[in-house]
């Protein structure tokens, strides 16, 4: 069972938008050109992310989702990363943009970039919203980083506690009372 917390509200939802609507103009100039880039959403917590993300790109777009887990319900990560389900699509020779919410240690996004890197996509390219850089236990960094936020347990835009608070509208901390 959890212990009872309350979520205190770190990034507003406005906050995020007015970053999102960047850092979409800068991937669209990366990118400009393409014929198709694969935006690839990192189920579960990418998908309100790549959901807000992919409507301001103005670039051609398709969306595949792939799904890796290594905190299950637990508030540490297992560093284990297990592929639960994998895309749709082929991505050799393509444009590939990997969505994630948040890098923490580093093990899920660095399991997924040499994945796929291993299919020689033309070009991969990753973004993360939010990096816990004090976490990291492997070296790997995001091509484009929405907010670095301090060693804080966060939920919301997504991310959940034991599969809660995915659906808030704003990043918040959990505070246990
Ligand atoms: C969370 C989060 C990132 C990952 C970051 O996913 O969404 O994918 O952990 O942690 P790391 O950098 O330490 O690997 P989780 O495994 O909880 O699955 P979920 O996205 O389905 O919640
Ligand atoms: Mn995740
Ligand atoms: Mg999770």
């Amino acid at each position: 069972a959890e212990r009872p917390y309350v979520i205190d509200e770190m990034i507003s939802a406005k906050s995020i938008a007015a970053r999102i609507e960047a850092l979409a103009h800068e991937i669209a100039g990366e990118f400009a050109g393409t014929d198709k880039l694969v935006v690839v959403g990192l189920l579960r917590g990418s998908f309100v992310f790549i959901a807000d993300l992919v409507r301001e790109l103005d670039l051609p777009v398709e969306v595949d989702f792939l799904e890796a887990s290594s905190y299950g319900n637990a508030m540490e990560s297992s560093r284990e990363v297990r592929i639960l389900k994998d895309l749709r699509g082929e991505i050799e020779g393509r444009d590939v943009l990997v969505v994630e919410d948040i890098v923490d240690t580093g093990h899920t996004l660095a399991h997924v970039m040499t994945l796929l890197r291993a299919r020689r996509p033309r070009r991969l390219r990753s973004i993360a919203l939010l990096d816990k850089p004090t976490r990291r236990e492997v070296e790997i960094h995001a091509d484009w980083t929405g907010f670095e936020i301090p060693d804080e347990f966060v939920v919301g835009y997504g991310i959940d506690y034991a599969q809660h608070n995915r659906n808030l509208p704003y990043i918040g901390k959990v505070r246990f009372v």
